[in-house]
């Protein structure tokens, strides 16, 4: 076991994950929401701006417990904060209130 904590703390300021979960079921699921597109969204935002995986990293996630049939669900850490019903049109405005036009708040000092 190899505990990388502070090398990562000093790389990364932020933590995009976005459901992609799939069900089975009648069930809500982000999959069918389009997760996927949501995702891609959120990526091009950041690669835009030059913080994808740089200052902001991006990951899919199983269920955030936030299921909807209107949007997949997203979660930043560690600023804690919790969306669901998400779309691709959402993105932009969900990133910039989160980060800044430019991606200039990284950091959690909204
Ligand atoms: S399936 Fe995405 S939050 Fe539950």
């Amino acid at each position: 076991m190899n505990e990388r904590t502070e090398q990562h703390r000093e790389r990364l300021e932020a933590h995009v994950f976005v459901c992609l979960n799939d069900r089975d079921s009648t069930h809500a699921s982000c999959a069918a929401a389009g997760g996927e597109e949501t995702h891609t969204a959120v990526t091009e935002w950041l690669r835009e701006r030059d913080a994808y995986w740089t200052a902001v990293s991006v990951s899919t996630t199983s269920c955030l417990g936030l299921c909807s049939e209107r949007g997949a669900a997203i979660t930043i850490q560690p600023r804690n904060t919790w969306y669901s019903d998400v779309t691709p049109a959402d993105v932009p405005d969900l990133l910039e209130s989160e980060f800044g036009a430019d991606a200039e708040r990284v950091r959690d000092d909204r």
